[in-house]
């Protein structure tokens, strides 16, 4: 709370609301109890200027390209941390010491097998069905096979199911790839860290040895790291709203995931790869910035834009310099997809429409180039985010279910409908 106060004049009424700061970014106006003394709501769709919650877990300024996990800048997380000491991070609030990261890694290693009887639930699904629809029965499934972990009053257990969910995440992912491929599920390796158990159990069969790359592993769990956590985007809301209404964290996930699926979201990078293999050569790149410019043409330039980056998206720049690194311990560096994204990147940012809009790359625009070279076909690609941002929507929603000031959620509306009417019976229609 701050000394400064908002005035909001109606009419010949003066109404005063409180000025909330917080440690950084904007202050708020606190406006709870604005239906009670004007009899208005606020309008916002899309909740562009709306602070839905207190968190104190990730920050953006998304004028000055900064995102802070726990107040550690995402640059300094990619260079010198891992995943899993990230999901320590956004969890705890503070970095591990060395034993509690090792106590930590042990934990989610060791919940990284599904109970066996899930495996039925997935050959229920067609082959052909995609892996996101998969993960979003499954995930949400989840609460039907661990229900020693769905009590969210208890905060031991709210506990179990977090780690639960961090460590299956990989294993329920792989399982949808083995499944749409046809080939046997893979169980988790112990011995293995986080990122190359998931490209073991993506990418071995039982009919060969299977050796990780550790480069690429490193790559895999860079990917992981900056698609950790993003605030309240929509996915993060949908768990936080669905958690508001006490339903058990599984079912939440689930959620989360479902609205992850959106192209306008987290199927980004399948939607920007798959466009820059329509785009295929760099020649054709003026004729789809023409259409991305034209407002009769519903097409947009896939992997750019933001929301709330309104510079550079800070994550796109170190998902640039891994697709370089990947594609060339790859030996394809001269791959035609990335010659058209850096192409692109650079016409567009060059181009007036995209200067006055503020229109930049966002992570997806490279992390699809990256996740192709690895061998992840495009279905698979949002999914890997899934899997990444399960610790974020989890971070959060504990956090929510531990803030005392947790409400329901349930914004209001600007109604346009028909007034109250009669009901006229189907003959006199
Ligand atoms: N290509 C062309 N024009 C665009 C694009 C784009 N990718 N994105 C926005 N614009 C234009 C809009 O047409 C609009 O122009 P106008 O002012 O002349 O009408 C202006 O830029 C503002 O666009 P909005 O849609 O109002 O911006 P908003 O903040 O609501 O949208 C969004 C953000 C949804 C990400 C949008 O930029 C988009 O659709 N991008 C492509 C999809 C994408 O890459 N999504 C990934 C997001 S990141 C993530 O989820 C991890």
């Amino acid at each position: 709370m701050t000394d400064k106060v908002a005035k909001l004049v109606i009419g010949d009424q003066t109404h005063e609301f409180p000025v909330l700061s917080g440690t950084v970014g904007p202050d708020v106006l606190d406006i709870r109890s604005l239906y009670a003394k004007t009899g208005m709501f606020t309008y916002d769709p899309g909740f562009t200027s709306t602070a839905a919650c207190d968190s104190a877990i990730t920050y953006i300024d998304g004028d000055k390209g900064e995102l802070l996990y726990r107040g550690y800048p995402i640059e300094q997380l990619a260079e010198k941390s891992n995943y899993l000491e990230v999901c320590y991070l956004l969890l705890y609030g503070e970095l591990p010491t060395k034993t509690q990261f090792a106590e930590f890694e042990k934990l989610v290693t060791r919940h990284t097998m599904v109970h066996e009887q899930m495996h039925y639930f997935y050959r229920g699904f067609r082959r052909d069905a995609h892996p996101m629809a998969i993960m979003t029965g499954v995930v949400g499934a989840l609460s039907a096979f661990y229900h020693d972990s769905t009590d969210i009053n208890d905060p031991q257990q709210r506990e179990i199911a977090s780690i639960r969910m961090i460590a299956k995440m990989p294993t329920i992912a792989a399982m949808a790839y083995k499944y749409s491929v046809g080939q046997p599920f893979v169980y988790p390796k112990n011995d293995l860290d986080y990122a190359s158990n998931f490209l073991h159990m993506c990418f071995s069969v039982p009919a060969e040895d299977y050796k990780v790359d550790p480069r690429i592993a490193r790559a895999m769990d860079l990917i992981f790291t900056l698609h950790a956590d993003h605030e309240q985007n929509a996915s993060t809301s949908t768990v936080r709203l669905s958690g508001s209404s006490d339903a058990n964290p599984f079912a939440c996930v689930a959620a989360g995931v479902a609205c992850l699926w959106g192209p306008a979201h987290g199927g980004a990078n399948e939607a920007a790869l798959n466009m820059l293999r329509e785009i295929g050569t760099v020649d054709r790149i003026p004729e789809f910035i023409a259409r991305a410019k034209d407002k009769n043409d519903p097409f947009r330039l896939m992997g750019f834009g933001h929301r709330v980056y309104k510079n550079f998206d800070p994550r796109a720049k170190v998902m640039q310099q891994t697709a370089k690194e990947v594609l060339s311990i790859l030996g394809v560096e001269n791959n035609p997809t990335l010659q058209v994204a850096q192409e692109l990147e650079r016409i567009a940012l060059e181009d007036q429409y995209f200067i006055d809009r503020k229109l930049y790359p966002n992570v997806d625009f490279y992390s699809g180039v990256i996740l192709d070279a690895i061998g992840f076909p495009t279905s698979m690609f949002t999914v890997l985010f899934a899997v990444a941002r399960t610790v974020g929507w989890i971070s959060q929603w504990k956090e929510m279910i531990g803030d005392p000031q947790k409400k329901i959620g349930r914004p209001r509306q600007l109604y346009n409908g028909s007034p109250n009417r009669d009901y006229a019976p189907l003959e006199s229609r």
